[in-house]
């Protein structure tokens, strides 16, 4: 059980559980029953308080809907075999909230209200976290600036709040990725390291375009040459070229991946060769042509392992190696989940279980 001192907790008065169908559980539409809301004034974050799940109300005014100030996080509770609630590695979320944070001019978030807050909500809707394989309960804290004011500045005021949702897998097959060379996704000294509610917004148009012409998602690449692979969809790519993983290395325009960092973490421990560097499309395309190219994956929270079986690039498609001969990222992909359900040993001490 968790600590429940400094946290207020209204309880609904019914569990809208039973009308959940666990078995068919889609992606970040079903919410649990409770919710946790902390807001920030003069400089201080008032008391948490955990509440029935429900709709808030806001300013029309409120400066987030019109500047911007909003930052998410997103992570994952499973249950094990014998019961245990396991968040994946909740501090890392709580570091990289506060780096988005900064760099949107928003306050930190104390450790108790971001952590002991989480562990208290999802350990009172324990019962919503799905005990299948594929399945976990997405934990989404996020914050938004709350000042009802027009002119452009940091707001004074701010909300932060924990939702949960029951989730199944977030894509259903192997994908067909295209390499995007017009569009950007983040431009060194941008914000693309943080996790800012704009640049989802501002991939959706190149999402659409090649989900028209019938690709799932877009190889992002670099703002100033579009040579370089950086991010795949919302998740960090991976390739193995010959027996070495390749991924992109951590700069201002690529998310520190929780996933990226445990996946490279067991990879290293495999002995596996890294190289956290820059492929540039020819590179890869080279790869394919001369057979050198074994996987190409990508690495999320809410995707989890993701493998990619075409790709796209300037009006070519490409097959890629079957999923079944990718030794890496199902070998290294199905340890992380492993561990992550409790089922291999968490020598690293990642699972915080409730
Ligand atoms: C995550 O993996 O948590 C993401 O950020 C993807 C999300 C936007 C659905």
């Amino acid at each position: 059980m968790v600590d429940t001192q400094e946290i207020e907790v209204i309880r609904a008065a019914k569990s809208k559980i039973s009308e959940v169908d666990f078995d068919n559980l889609p992606f970040g539409k079903v919410f649990s029953d409770h919710m946790l809301l902390a807001t920030y004034e003069n400089g201080n974050w008032s008391r948490g308080s955990i509440r029935p799940y429900g709709d808030i109300s806001v300013s029309p005014a409120m400066s987030s809907i019109h500047y911007g100030q909003s930052i998410f996080e997103g992570l994952k509770a499973f249950k094990s075999e014998s019961n245990d609630v396991l968040i994946f590695r909740p501090e890392q979320n709580w570091e990289r909230i506060n780096k988005s944070a900064a760099r949107l001019c928003m306050p930190s978030i104390p450790k108790e209200l971001f952590l002991d807050g989480m562990k208290q909500l999802v350990d009172l809707d324990r019962n919503w976290v799905p005990t299948d394989n594929d399945c976990s309960l997405y934990i989404r804290p996020f914050m938004f600036a709350t000042d009802p004011f027009l002119g452009v500045k940091p707001s004074d005021s701010y909300t932060f709040m924990i939702i949960t949702s029951p989730v199944g897998p977030y894509y259903s097959k192997p994908l067909h990725l295209k390499v995007e060379t017009e569009y950007t996704r983040a431009a060194l000294g941008g914000v693309g390291f943080a996790k800012a509610a704009g640049n989802y917004a501002a991939a959706m148009l190149p999402a659409k375009i090649a989900q028209d012409q019938g690709v799932d998602q877009l190889i992002w690449t670099d703002a100033k040459e579009h040579r370089f692979i950086e991010e795949a969809g919302t998740m960090n790519m991976m390739m193995v070229i010959g027996d070495t993983l390749y991924t992109a290395p951590l700069t201002s325009t690529i998310l520190p991946g929780v996933t990226r960092d445990s996946f490279l973490t067991l990879a290293r421990d495999a002995g596996i060769n890294i190289k956290e560097e820059s492929v540039s499309t020819d590179m890869l395309i080279e790869s394919i042509e001369n057979n050198s190219l074994k996987e190409v994956f990508g690495v999320g929270t809410a995707a989890t392992t993701a493998q990619v079986q075409k790709l796209t690039f300037k009006g070519k498609t490409y097959d890629l190696p079957a999923v079944e001969s990718r030794t890496i990222s199902n070998s290294i992909g199905g340890l992380l989940l492993d561990i992550k359900t409790g089922k291999a040993t968490d020598n690293k001490g990642w699972n915080t279980k409730l």
